[in-house]
C-alpha cells in the first residue's frame, strides 16, 4: 500500500541525519510542502541546511515536540499528510548523564506527536492518505554475542537510558496503530556515518582529533562491534519506507558492515594520514584506550533483507569508499567544522532566529 505525501512535518531536521534527508527530498519534491519543526538543541545546526533554506516548499519552526500547544496548532493550521519524525535525543554518553532529557524528548515528545496525529487525522472514526513515520534504532533490540542478527521479529531489551528511551517512543507509536489505527511506519537502522554529524559520535570525532593530533578515546579495549551505515543510504531507505512500506510496518536498516571500533578508529586514522600527506600510521600513534561506556552493548548487526526484499532497497556506499569521502568531508569543510568546534553555529541561527 504506498503514501503520497503533500506536506510533510519533519521533526529534528537541523540534525545529522534529519538535515540529510531535508537536503536530499526539499529539491527533489518541489510540490510537496515540508516543514522542519527543530528546538535547535546542542545537535541542532542551521548551516546544515544552508542549501535549502530559501526553498520555496520548505519552512523552518523553532519549536519543542513535547510543546502540545504548538504541535497542535501546526497541525491545524498545516494539515500535514505525513510526519517523519527524527526528532530526539540520540547519544548514549549523555542519556549516562542526564537521562530524563531522553525521556522528555524521545517519550512525551513522541506521544504528543501522536497524539496531535490522532486528534488532527481522524476523521469520522477513519484515517485518509496520512502516514506517521518514525525513525528509530536497532539499540532497542539490545546486544549480540559474537552470532546472530537483528531483524523485525527480535524482541525488544534496550539497555541504556537512551536505547530504552527509544523502545518507549517504538512502542507507543505501535500501540497508536494498534488502538486507533493511526497510519504508522517504523524503520530501525545501525550507526550512521557522514557529512553533517556532531563531532561528539565517534566518527567525527575521531576524525577531528585525529588530524589535530589529539588522543583518539577509544572505550575499552575498542572490541565492541557496530554495523555503519552511510547517512545517504539510511535517507534513501526513509524515502522508500515512506512511501512503498506497508502499513504498520517495521524495517530493519543496515549496511552489513561490522566491526570493531578499534578497526573503524584505525582506518580513520590511515585515512586522515593520507589526506594530510602524512607518514600512514603516524595517528594510529594517538589511541588512547579508555574507561569503558557503563552497560556498553557489546554487538549489534542488523539483517535488512525484508527492506532488500520487499521495497528493493540497495545500500549505494561501501564502508571503504564511504568512509574515505566522509574522512575528506570533514577535512575540506573546514568552515562548518571550525563553527561546530568553536560553538559559533549557534550564532547563525541566533542571528536568524532570535
Ligand atoms: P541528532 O542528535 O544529530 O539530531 C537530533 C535533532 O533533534 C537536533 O536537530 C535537535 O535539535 C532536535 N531535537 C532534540 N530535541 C528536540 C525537541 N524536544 N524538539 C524538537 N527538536 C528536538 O540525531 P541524529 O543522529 O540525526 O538521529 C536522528 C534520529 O535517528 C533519532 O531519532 C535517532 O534515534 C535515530 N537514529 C540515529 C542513528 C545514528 O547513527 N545517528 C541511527 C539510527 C537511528
Ligand atoms: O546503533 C544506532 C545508534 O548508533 C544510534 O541510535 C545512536 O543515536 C548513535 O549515537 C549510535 O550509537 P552508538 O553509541 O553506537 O554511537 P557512538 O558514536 O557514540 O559510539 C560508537 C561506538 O564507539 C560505541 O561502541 C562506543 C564507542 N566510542 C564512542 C565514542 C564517542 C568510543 O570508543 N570512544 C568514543 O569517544
Amino acid at each position: 500500500m504506498s503514501h503520497s505525501p503533500t506536506s510533510i512535518l519533519v521533526t529534528g531536521g537541523a540534525g545529522f541525519i534529519g538535515s540529510n534527508f531535508l537536503l536530499r527530498v526539499v529539491p527533489h519534491y518541489p510540490d510537496v510542502a515540508f516543514v522542519n519543526l527543530d528546538l535547535l538543541t546542542y545537535a541542532g545546526n542551521l548551516l546544515n541546511l544552508k542549501a535549502i533554506e530559501d526553498a520555496e516548499n520548505y519552512t523552518f519552526v523553532r519549536g519543542d515536540i513535547a510543546d502540545g500547544g504548538l504541535v497542535n496548532r501546526l497541525y491545524d493550521e498545516r494539515r500535514f499528510s505525513t510526519v517523519v519524525h527524527f526528532a530526539a535525543e540520540s547519544h548514549v554518553d549523555r542519556s549516562i548523564m542526564d537521562p530524563l532529557a531522553f525521556v522528555r524528548t524521545n517519550v512525551v515528545g513522541t506521544a504528543t506527536l501522536l497524539d496531535a496525529a490522532r486528534k488532527t487525522w481522524m476523521n469520522d472514526g477513519s484515517f485518509g492518505d496520512v502516514r506517521f513515520y518514525h525513525v528509530s534504532t536497532d539499540e532497542v533490540f539490545g546486544e549480540l554475542d559474537d552470532t546472530g542478527e537483528f531483524s523485525e521479529s527480535t524482541p525488544y531489551d534496550p539497555h541504556s537510558p537512551y536505547s530504552a528511551s527509544k523502545a518507549g517512543s517504538d512502542h507507543l507509536v505501535r500501540a497508536y496503530h494498534d488502538t486507533y489505527g493511526l497510519p504508522i511506519v517504523i524503520s530501525n537502522c545501525s550507526n550512521n556515518y557522514g557529512p553533517f554529524q556532531f563531532p561528539e559520535k565517534l566518527v567525527p570525532l575521531m576524525i577531528v582529533k585525529a588530524a589535530a593530533g589529539e588522543p583518539l578515546p577509544v572505550y575499552g579495549k575498542g572490541a565492541n562491534v557496530r554495523d555503519w551505515l552511510h547517512v545517504e543510504d539510511h535517507v534513501d531507505a526513509i524515502d522508500l519506507i515512506l512511501r512503498n512500506g506497508r502499513d504498520g510496518g517495521t524495517y530493519c536498516v543496515g549496511g552489513r558492515a561490522e566491526m570493531k571500533n578499534l578497526a573503524v578508529v584505525e582506518t580513520i586514522c590511515d585515512l586522515v594520514d593520507e589526506a594530510l600527506e602524512r607518514e600512514v600510521g603516524t595517528a594510529r600513534k594517538q589511541i588512547a584506550f579508555v574507561a569503558d561506556r557503563p552497560g556498553h552493548d557489546f554487538r549489534y548487526a542488523i539483517d535488512p533483507s525484508k527492506l532488500e526484499s520487499e521495497l528493493g532497497w540497495r545500500q549505494a556506499h561501501t564502508f571503504e569508499q564511504g568512509m574515505r569521502e566522509t574522512v575528506q568531508w570533514y577535512l575540506s569543510n573546514r568552515e562548518w567544522l571550525d563553527a561546530v568546534m568553536d560553538g559559533s553555529y549557534r550564532e547563525y541561527l541566533a542571528e536568524q532566529y532570535g
